[in-house]
Formats: C-alpha cells, sequence, structure tokens
C-alpha cells in the first residue's frame, strides 16, 4: 500500500478532527467537507501565512474583502457566462456522468463496462441563485466562481482610495464555489473551496516580467511552507489549456500519489478584465499615469492559489509511518508555524502537583503560540496522539520539575528530548520555530 495514499490521510483527518464529511450525520454531501478544531486552526495559520508573505510584509499590495454575490453583469462581463463551461457526458445505461476531457469515448464506461455515451454537451460550471424571496421572480445570478472578479470591479475604488502606483497589487482571500461535473481525491477538487489571489497591475508591456518574478515568488512560497521542494515544480500552460481570459500561465504542480496536478495558477490576464469592465459597465476603469499625465489600462498578472488544495498538500507532504521499537509510528511532520498546536504539554502522572505547573506552561505557552494540556493515558499514548496531531514539540512535567524546576523538551521529528528551565520554554521554542 502506498503510505501516503489518500485513504490514510482521510481516516487520521478524520481521527484527530482535522476534516469531517459535511453533514455526515445525514449521509454526508458529496465532495463537500468540514473543517474540525485542528482542520481550521491550521487552515487559519496556511492564510496568515500568506496574507503576511503576500500582503502585510508588501509596501506595494493591499487587500479587500468583496461580497460573494456580485451583479450578475459581472459574470457578462467576466466571460464566465458564456465561456466557463466543461464538456458532459452521460452513460445512458448507468447514468455516470463524467467530464468529456477525462474519458475516451472509444472505450466502455468504467463503471458499467457498455459502451452507450450520450453527446457531449456544454455545462455552465457556476452556481445559480436568486436574490429575493420569489425565485420565480427573483434576480438570477451567481455564487463566485473565482474571488478575481470583487477585486477587478473594485480597481478604482481600492486604487483611488489607497493612492497606490503602478505596479502594484490587490489581494482577496475567500470562497469559491464551482458545480463541478466530477470531484475527488479528498480536498483536491470540491464544489466549495477557498482561493488566495493576487491580481497586481502593471504597465502594459511589462507582462513578461511581472509573470517571471510571480512564478518564482510563488513556488518559494510552498518551499518556505515547508514543502518537500523535490516534489513541487512549475509547468508552463499549453496553449489549448489556457483559460478565456489568459495569454500565459504556469501552474505551480505537487507530485501528490495521484500525480503532478495544479496548486495555482500564475497567469496573464493582460488587460481583459479591466477591458470587459469598462465595457459592460460604462465606467472609466482605467489609471492616471503621473509620470505622462496619461490615462492608461493596466495590464494584470494573477496568481490564484486554493486554500484546501495547499491543506491537503501540506497533509501528504508531511505524513508518515514509521517504525519505532517494533511499533509502528504515524506523524504529521509538519513545519511548525503551520501545525494546529505548537506545543502540547503532559503532566507525568495526575497528582504530586504536577498537572497544576503544567497547566501554568500551557498558559505560558499560549501567550505567543498554540499549546495543548493532556494528562489521559500513558506518556506513550500521549505523545503519539500528538505526533498524529503534527504538534512538533512536547514539554512534560515529572517529579524533577518540583525540585529544580525542569521539564523535557521533545522534538517530534527526531524523538530527541532535553531537560530544560521551565523559565526558558517560551525562549526554547522561538528559537527553534523560524
Ligand atoms: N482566478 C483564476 C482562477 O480561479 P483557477 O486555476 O481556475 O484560476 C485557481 O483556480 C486555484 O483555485 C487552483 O489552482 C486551485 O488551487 C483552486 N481550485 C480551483 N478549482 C477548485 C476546486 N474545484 N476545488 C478545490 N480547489 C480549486
Amino acid at each position: 500500500m502506498d503510505l501516503k495514499s489518500i485513504e490514510n490521510i482521510v481516516s487520521l483527518c478524520k481521527r484527530r478532527g482535522f476534516i469531517f464529511q459535511s453533514s455526515e450525520i445525514y449521509g454526508g454531501l458529496g465532495s463537500t467537507w468540514d473543517y474540525g478544531p485542528y482542520g481550521v486552526e491550521m487552515k487559519q495559520k496556511i492564510k496568515d501565512f500568506w496574507w503576511h508573505d503576500v500582503v502585510t510584509s508588501r509596501e506595494n499590495v493591499v487587500g479587500m474583502d468583496a461580497a460573494i454575490l456580485m451583479h450578475p453583469k459581472t459574470w457578462e462581463a467576466s466571460g464566465h457566462v458564456s465561456n466557463f463551461h466543461d464538456p458532459l457526458v452521460d452513460c445512458k445505461n448507468c447514468k455516470a456522468r463524467y467530464r468529456a476531457d477525462h474519458v475516451d469515448l472509444n472505450k466502455p464506461c468504467e463503471r458499467c463496462g457498455k459502451k452507450d455515451w450520450t453527446e457531449p454537451r456544454q455545462f455552465n460550471l457556476m452556481f445559480k441563485t436568486a436574490i429575493g424571496p420569489v425565485e420565480d421572480s427573483g434576480e438570477i445570478t451567481y455564487l463566485r466562481p473565482e474571488t478575481a472578479q470583487g477585486i477587478f470591479v473594485n480597481f478604482m475604488n481600492v486604487q483611488g482610495t489607497s493612492r497606490q502606483k503602478l505596479p502594484f497589487g490587490i489581494a482577496q482571500l475567500g470562497k469559491a464555489f464551482r458545480n463541478e461535473i466530477t470531484t475527488g481525491n479528498f480536498l483536491f477538487r470540491t464544489r466549495e473551496f477557498e482561493q488566495m489571489e493576487l491580481e497586481f497591475f502593471i504597465y502594459p508591456g511589462e507582462n513578461e516580467k511581472s509573470l517571471d518574478y510571480w512564478c518564482k515568488e510563488r513556488l518559494n512560497w510552498f518551499k518556505k511552507l515547508g514543502i518537500n521542494p523535490e516534489k513541487l515544480r512549475l509547468r508552463p500552460h499549453d496553449k489549448d489549456e489556457l483559460a478565456h481570459y489568459s495569454t500565459a500561465c504556469f501552474d505551480v504542480e505537487y507530485e501528490f500519489p495521484f500525480g503532478w496536478s495544479e496548486l495555482e495558477g500564475i497567469a496573464d490576464r493582460g488587460t481583459f478584465d479591466l477591458d470587459q469592465h469598462n465595457e459592460y459597465s460604462g465606467k472609466k476603469q482605467q489609471y492616471f499615469d503621473p509620470q505622462t499625465n496619461e490615462r492608461i489600462i493596466p495590464a494584470v498578472v494573477e496568481s490564484s492559489a486554493g486554500v484546501d488544495r495547499t491543506f491537503l498538500t501540506c497533509l501528504v507532504d508531511a505524513y508518515c509511518e514509521e517504525e519505532v521499537r517494533d511499533e509502528k509510528r504515524i506523524v504529521l511532520k509538519l513545519d511548525p508555524k503551520i501545525a494546529p498546536i505548537t506545543c502540547a504539554v503532559f503532566p507525568l502522572v495526575k497528582k504530586d502537583g504536577l498537572p497544576e505547573i503544567s497547566q501554568k506552561i500551557v498558559e505560558d505557552i499560549r501567550t505567543k503560540y498554540s499549546a495543548f494540556f493532556d494528562q489521559g493515558g500513558s506518556i506513550g499514548r500521549r505523545y503519539r496522539r500528538q505526533d498524529e496531531a503534527g504538534t512538533p514539540y512536547g514539554v512534560t512535567v515529572d517529579h524533577q520539575t518540583t525540585e529544580d524546576g525542569t521539564v523535557t523538551l521533545r522534538d517530534r521529528d527526531t524523538m530527541d528530548q532535553v531537560r530544560i528551565s521551565t523559565d526558558n520554554i517560551l525562549s526554547e521554542l522561538q528559537s527553534r520555530i523560524q
């Protein structure tokens, strides 16, 4: 069995409270997932790390948060109403449904073995909804299929108020929805997901330079997230793969157990989106260039990553099974900065004042990092539980602590233990976490 198979990850996620099937008590809803206590902590840390790297640490990028529901004309202008389709085929015999570009129509259906396909039909991936209490007469709009359009329609507002000069970026993080025909591989392709998107506005002509810059930056970000660099690559799109709005695109890909797959697209969108909104809204979408005193429509390089795909990548990349003293140890070797719990604290026994000392240590650690107190079961079992949850450090309080104020600090990956003073726990953690 492939140790890194997605099934192992799904079962660990459920066991440790990272991810649950959505509406599980009603039998679940296909390809939708809920983040549990550890999952939501880790997801938040990934989002914070992206926001810091892309927005807070840069002078020339600002953030925003647009509504999910947007004026329906947005999606006509963006080209999603007419172009955001996947080709769909059905097996007439067993009614299985596939993306036509994912199956060989000269071969039989892999579910029932019969070869009786419908003609391919185009299927729009946007979720339609109606605004207003009466469905029939309500105004039809869509759940956004990308967060990017919220940025484009606010270009003039954000540029005007933030007084940014080209080149500059607007970033947004939030939910997107696509009525995917085929989903699967756990969090990899779902109908509801989160995106981390940056639209970087530039002088037309600087597209290639900017695309190159952002490809390097973004690949590097995934490496800084602790993902094995040998399993990451940049792949240029072939011409026939390009989305309707882009003229060049690179994907950051990861080598999953199911093959190399996209984590993020970095695309040259040119002036497509601002041109379209200019035309459809009748409102000028322009930038006044103080150097030339001319109004221009900036070009755009976009970086668009999926939060849930990044989360899945971190889990797959961190998942290890090891033999330790003839026993199997499952451990998530997550980078400490995204581990749900940074440090677990264990009193060796539930008496002699050890739980009280441990609680005090937990409180201290919580001033800076996430911490967890656990006094249930043998110390070995408690270590194993935290190894599975990806907790990089464990502090054990024992009887020596009551004598000399020292504790043991255990490293998740090496399992090495050192004895340090209680007063130095925070500084020791700080020096180990970059
Ligand atoms: N604004 C450009 C855009 O949306 P995309 O390549 O369609 O480009 C960007 O999507 C990223 O969003 C993908 O690289 C992926 O990480 C994530 N994504 C897209 N569809 C997804 C889905 N159905 N489930 C999970 N993540 C998805």
